[in-house]
């Protein structure tokens, strides 16, 4: 048993509390908000789950293996470290930190005190991604030569981070994982209409060493829930919905073949391929489970989560460079992150073999 608390019950937590509850390895002992009306909330969902607003007694609780942590994200680098200083295994919402120094400073301290350190970039455990990703791998669409990701909807406005920081890490996350690769540089371009310096809508452009694209479009200010990711490949093209309840991901047959020479204009022809749509049969499971899952297996087996610190780190150094580009007007920025930028999953990386049910 793994003997858990979590700090942060606003709008995500309860969804954290809920999965760990429901697990037969984990024990939910114990619940963390400085507000005491939503700790009240919790216990009347679950009237054994302790509660405290102040995080310092989770930390010092000599019951507890580990700590989720599901506040803003300016909070997560003070009571992620202190809860690791303290022997706690953590887990962090995305994104990891608001800084590559904070990601870092975690990484290491959760080297030092052979802890387990993961992020929640939850996308990573469907059923749709790991699709995508067996797809790609098996050469199912050819060489990948674009993704476009959009994630829009009305609201929810943020008062501390723009939408970037809030929509962005999943599209990056999911990016990241498919290519297998960091981008070299990002160009990202923002308007913030109703609050200053808070951009609700963004475009970011990230772009490959190998010479794949990748775009990105965020927004809080959209009338339609989207969340959409196209794949284009040399030979399919792959669109993932998951707003989509049934066929979340379809592959189409589709693609321009060009002529190897041509001499004349008559002689230059594009032609396009229209063939057959295919959705894949996806396992039904809820992502969340999988993921806290996958982190109480990581705390009993000694194992490296498939969202570790770096793989956190790897969103931050995009969002950093986002950042500045953001504020330079579009500028391509390079994407700082000194370790290889490509082959970047792990070598005890998750196999999401899926559940039904
Ligand atoms: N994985 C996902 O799909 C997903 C979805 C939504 C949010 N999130 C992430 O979850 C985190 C929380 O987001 P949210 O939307 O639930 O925010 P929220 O504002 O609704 O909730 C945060 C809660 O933390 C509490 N809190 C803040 N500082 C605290 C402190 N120092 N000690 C104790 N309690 C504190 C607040 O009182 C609040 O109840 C963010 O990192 C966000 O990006 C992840």
């Amino acid at each position: 048993m793994v003997n858990l608390g979590i700090i942060g019950c606003g709008y995500w937590g309860p969804n954290l509390i809920r999965n760990f509850n429901g697990l037969a390895d984990s024990n939910m002992l114990i619940c963390c908000d400085k507000d005491v009306n939503r700790l009240k909330r919790i216990k009347g969902l679950y009237p054994n789950i302790e509660t405290t607003t102040e995080p310092a007694t989770l930390f010092e609780d000599p019951r507890l293996d580990a700590i989720g942590i599901a506040t803003p994200v300016f909070t997560h680098y003070k009571l992620a470290r202190a809860a690791l200083l303290n022997g706690k295994h953590v887990f962090v919402e995305k994104p990891i930190t608001h800084s590559f120094e904070t990601c870092l400073s975690l990484i290491e301290i959760a080297k030092n005190m052979d802890r387990v350190l993961m992020v929640g970039h939850t996308f990573e455990y469907t059923a749709a991604v790991s699709k995508i990703k067996e797809i790609i791998n098996s050469g199912g669409i050819g060489v990948p030569l674009y993704i476009s990701s959009v994630r829009l909807n009305l609201g929810l406005f943020q008062p501390d981070i723009n939408v970037c920081w809030d929509l962005a890490p999943h599209d990056i996350s999911i990016i990241t994982y498919l290519l297998d690769q960091v981008p070299e540089s990002v160009n990202c371009q923002g308007k913030s209409h109703y609050k200053k310096g808070i951009e609700d809508v963004a475009t970011m452009t990230l772009n490959y060493k190998n010479g794949v694209i990748a775009f990105i479009h965020t927004s809080w200010l959209d009338p339609n829930k989207n969340r959409k990711t196209t794949v284009v490949g040399s030979k399919k093209m792959l669109v993932y919905d998951d707003v989509e309840q049934q066929e979340k991901i379809k592959v189409f047959d589709k693609g321009v073949d060009a002529p190897p020479y041509y001499d004349t204009y008559g002689d230059f022809q594009f032609s396009y391929r229209y063939g057959d749509i295919y959705s894949p049969r996806l396992e039904d499971y809820e992502p969340l489970g999988k993921q806290c899952e996958h982190f109480i297996d990581c705390i009993k087996q000694g194992l490296q989560p498939l969202t570790d610190g770096y793989n956190g780190l790897r969103v931050v150094s995009v969002l950093e460079a986002a950042s500045k580009s953001l504020r330079s007007g579009g500028e391509s920025v390079p994407v700082y992150y000194p370790y290889d930028h490509e082959k970047v999953l792990q070598p005890h990386a998750f196999q999401n073999t899926g559940t039904d049910g």
